[in-house]
């Protein structure tokens, strides 16, 4: 075993989870020991306890897949909020510069207010509609001044998987629940499967070193509506649901919440693209995969 380490956080979030599936079968893990720090394990947001237990492992690279990432409970809870994406970020970046380790860290599409109605570019001026974006800007803010040299973010958006919540078992739960459906389309943006994103950053680790602030999806600019249309086309052809439902089409105006969201936020992958050997599969291969996923789970967890 290598002396090599290498420390998750949030390792059971839904892409905590798809890096711990993929370890074991990916060539990293000749060159890496694993730890994994679920929440219970480690707080990020404990200063105290993020110095001790990383320096009692020991890790030469932290990937943070640790976040508060609940958009609408943002808005009543800004505190916890901030405390996990901006301090509990710094709260990691201090004990990497102090111990020559490098952060791999996840943002997101929604620092971004979706004005612009061609793909952001990460040298697009952010401008986050709400407390959510606003605790993850800060936090890659936190990032880039304390860590200047060894940090990486990739900002996705719309990540699902089998684990966890996300927006394809949610609709898979209410289709085979309802009889109709009302999903928005005037939100324009791009589904990343966490698998993608997983491979995608163990191979940032495991070949070409990569630093500084990139964009990643599974490519394409869809609304809620057709990626809902997409998830039922699929697993009705996967047998996963065994009904067809109608699913119409309304407004943002239409479904209140209590956070804004960007009309428009797809990102543009163009410059990872130019810089790194990516992996390949568009949107609805990476659907198709996780529906089987889905489909194959003995347990479907919530
Ligand atoms: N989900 C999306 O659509 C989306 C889109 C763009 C970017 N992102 C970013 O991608 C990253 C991964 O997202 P995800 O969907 O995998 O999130 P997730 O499923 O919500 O997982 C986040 C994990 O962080 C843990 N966590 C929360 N507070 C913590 C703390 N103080 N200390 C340690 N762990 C803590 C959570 O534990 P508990 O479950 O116990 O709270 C959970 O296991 C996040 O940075 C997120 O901002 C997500």
């Amino acid at each position: 075993m290598s002396t090599n380490k290498l420390i998750l956080t949030g390792a059971n979030g839904q892409l905590g989870k798809t890096i711990r599936d993929l370890w074991a079968t990916h060539e990293i893990s000749a060159k890496f020991e694993l730890i994994n720090f679920d929440r219970n394990d480690l707080d990020i947001t404990n200063h105290n306890e993020v110095d001790e237990k990383l320096s009692i492992a020991g890790a030469s690279i932290i990937v943070n897949a640790a976040g508060y990432t609940q958009v609408d409970r943002a808005m009543q809870d800004s505190q916890e909020a901030f405390a996990v994406n901006k301090v509990g970020v710094t709260n990691l970046a201090n004990w990497a510069a102090a111990n020559s380790a490098r952060l791999i860290h996840v943002s997101t599409d929604f620092v971004f207010d979706g004005s612009k109605n061609e793909p952001y570019s990460p040298e697009d001026q952010p401008s986050p509609l709400g407390v959510y974006g606003e605790s993850k800007l800060a936090g890659e803010e936190q990032l880039q001044e304390l860590l200047p040299d060894r940090h990486l973010i990739v900002r996705t958006s719309w990540l699902y998987s089998e684990h966890g919540n996300n927006f394809v078992k949610t609709m898979l739960r209410l289709m085979s629940q309802r009889d109709q459906l009302s999903v928005v389309d005037d939100q324009i943006g791009a589904p990343t499967s966490t698998r993608s994103l997983a491979e995608l950053l163990l191979a940032c680790i495991n070949g070409k070193i990569l630093s500084g602030l990139y964009h990643w999806n599974d490519g394409g600019g869809i609304s809620w509506f057709e990626f809902a249309m997409a998830i039922q086309q699929e697993a009705l052809t996967q047998a996963v649901l065994d009904k067809k439902i109608p699913i119409q089409p309304i407004t943002t105006a239409e479904y209140k919440t209590p956070a804004k969201r960007p009309a428009y936020s797809v990102l543009n992958r163009s410059k990872i693209l130019a810089d790194f050997d990516c992996p390949t599969e568009n949107w609805k291969q990476q659907l198709r995969v996780v529906i089987d996923a889905i489909a194959n789970a003995e347990n479907i967890e919530e």
